[in-house]
């Protein structure tokens, strides 16, 4: 299907499945995927190794903000995976430990830092044909994004794939842990002061919770179809 250069922003509640949507998107029609939550969690990962997050939480936050105009986060796009870097080092699976989610949300609210966060985004977007995914895309970073879908799905079903997710990576979650930390997220990103988490009013809302991959590629389908008023039948790889 010939789908113009168009950004397609994908937000929702954490784990409702946006990048495993927005990767199969970016895949099927040849656009770049870009994850802001993985930048997010770069953020945090650094300041927890340079030690400005103490053991309560309290983060020091003159110390992150003096870090940003030096920090080379970026992504490499290989065989098809989209890899987030720390200057030389690939930092894709440390970024996703349940003690660096524990810490994300704090971390993401501060100001500063989603200006960085965003820069970088529009940075990494220039000339569209691009699929992002995170909280405040269709809202924030790119509120004329030509295609907008809001991802909602139930909180224990969220949850048990983020435990699958976490298990099959060889850690050892427990589910009341992973649960908490969702709902948590949650709560944070949709209360907090720069850029909460809502519905742009123009998103098409997306309740994955009984829907399979295949199911979500002919949702999509069938929106842009509409949306971009092309007629024909794609042909679909999944
Ligand atoms: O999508 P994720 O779970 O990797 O995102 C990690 C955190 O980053 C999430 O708890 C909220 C924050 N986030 C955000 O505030 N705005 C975005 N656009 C993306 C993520």
């Amino acid at each position: 299907m010939d789908i113009p250069d168009i950004i397609i922003a994908v937000d929702g509640y954490s784990s409702t499945g946006k990048s495993t949507f927005a990767k199969m998107v970016a895949a099927e029609f040849s656009f770049l995927y870009l994850d802001s939550g993985a930048l997010y969690r770069g953020v945090t990962l650094y300041a927890m190794e340079q030690g400005w997050i103490a053991g309560d939480g309290t983060i020091d936050i003159a110390a992150v903000e003096a870090s940003l105009d030096g920090l080379d986060l970026h992504f490499r796009h290989e065989d098809g995976a989209t890899q987030l870097y720390l200057g030389a080092r690939c930092v894709e699976d440390e970024i996703r430990t349940l003690a660096v989610s524990g810490h994300v949300s704090p971390v993401s609210a501060i100001p500063s830092v989603r200006a960085y966060v965003d820069r970088k985004l529009r940075a990494f977007s220039k000339g569209g044909r691009v699929i992002m995914d995170g909280r405040d895309i269709g809202t924030t970073v790119f509120p004329d994004a030509e295609l907008k879908v809001f991802m909602v799905a139930d909180a224990g079903v969220r949850a048990r794939r983020r435990f699958d997710e976490l298990a099959a990576k060889g850690q050892a979650p427990v589910f009341e842990d992973v649960l908490k930390n969702i709902e948590e997220r949650d709560y944070i990103d949709s209360h907090r002061e720069t850029s909460p988490l809502r519905r742009p009013e123009d998103a098409y809302v997306m309740d994955n919770t009984h829907m399979t991959l295949h199911e979500e590629l002919v949702w999509i389908l069938g929106v842009i179809q509409g949306r971009f008023g092309i007629l024909e039948a794609p042909p679909l790889s999944h």
